[in-house]
């Protein structure tokens, strides 16, 4: 039996429906309908408290997301209960337009001809070509990776970060702490699409985010608790860095009265940079329970130490 699980039941009837179409031999349940010992499988984001203690058969843990960091820090996930997580699920595309919306918005100077309405000001600034704006995307997996290529394809100069050595067809590739303050030093636009682990969380501080170039942008769509707030703030304040677009917060919904809402420099959305398309996780998932029920193994395990 396979568990489906979210917290909005509508979701969860629209799951059943796909998933029971994509492999008809097998049995898709809701919690409501679910006898829990014969659970040998759990689709999930967002688990009631409690529900993990009730599988006593669960065999794995398939995420309708990409970024597992909620889930793993859960102190009732079974050590040894094979996670797995969405590697694109239709996310890698809009993540991919987000950046690209972000970047395109700093070359045409969009942020400060908007400052410039604001004031009624009539000036015009010198054009700059994709040509003349680099752009670091901090993660280079399958997100990342795709928005790196999609930013070549523009025209953008382009590097990437990550925790391993990867090689991408004209992205300037670095790993490593001397690898990450480079990008941030070379780059007029820097996109974080990191997740949340142990070696992320407070990477972007005071320190890191000062060492960006005078006059750069911060787009961060990864996860909130990766970059520090304040830092961006009193670095927003000063002029070192011109703009951001933030996706992603310490605290979502991020607070009514906090800075960041109203600063004129920033553009804040909620948490919508990319969300799962329910097919293409269906197509993943589906797939990876074929290979599980034929002695193989599914794509997108987490390597719990490293966190996703
Ligand atoms: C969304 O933020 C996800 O990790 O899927």
């Amino acid at each position: 039996m396979i568990l489906v699980h979210t917290p909005n039941p509508k979701e969860v009837s629209a799951y059943l429906e796909l998933f029971r179409a994509a492999l008809p031999e097998r049995h898709f349940t809701s919690l409501e309908q679910a006898e829990l010992a014969d659970v040998r499988h759990l689709v999930a984001w967002g688990l009631p408290d409690g529900l993990l203690a009730r599988l006593p058969r669960l065999e794995s843990l398939f995420a309708l997301g990409a970024g597992v960091d909620k889930l793993l820090s859960r102190p009732d996930l079974p050590p040894g209960l094979p996670v797995y997580r969405l590697l694109d699920g239709g996310m890698a595309a809009q993540m991919t337009e987000y950046i690209r919306y972000g970047v395109l918005g700093y070359q045409r100077n969009m942020d400060i001809y908007r400052r410039q309405q604001a004031a009624g000001q009539w000036r015009m600034l010198a054009p700059r070509l994709p040509a003349d704006v680099s752009v670091g995307i901090l993660g280079l997996g399958e997100i990342g990776a795709a928005a790196a290529r999609a930013l070549v394809h523009d025209g953008y100069r382009v590097s990437g970060w990550s925790r391993s050595p990867k090689h991408l067809h004209h992205v300037h590739s670095l790993h490593g702490e001397s690898g990450l303050d480079k990008l941030l030093e070379t780059s007029d636009v820097v996109a974080c699409v990191l997740p949340s682990t142990p070696q992320t969380r407070g990477l972007l501080n005071g320190e890191k985010l000062s060492l960006m170039r005078p006059g750069a942008m911060l787009i961060n769509a990864g996860r909130g608790d990766l970059l520090d707030q304040d830092a961006l703030l009193a670095l927003l304040g000063n002029g070192h860095i011109r703009c951001a677009q933030l996706d992603v917060f310490a605290e979502e919904p991020l607070p009514a009265s906090h800075p960041l809402w109203r600063h004129p420099a920033v553009a804040v959305t909620p948490h919508i940079a990319a969300i799962t398309l329910r097919q293409q996780a269906v197509e993943q998932i589906a797939a990876g329970l074929r290979r599980l029920a034929e002695g193989g193994e599914a794509e997108g395990r987490v390597e719990r130490a490293q966190g996703y």
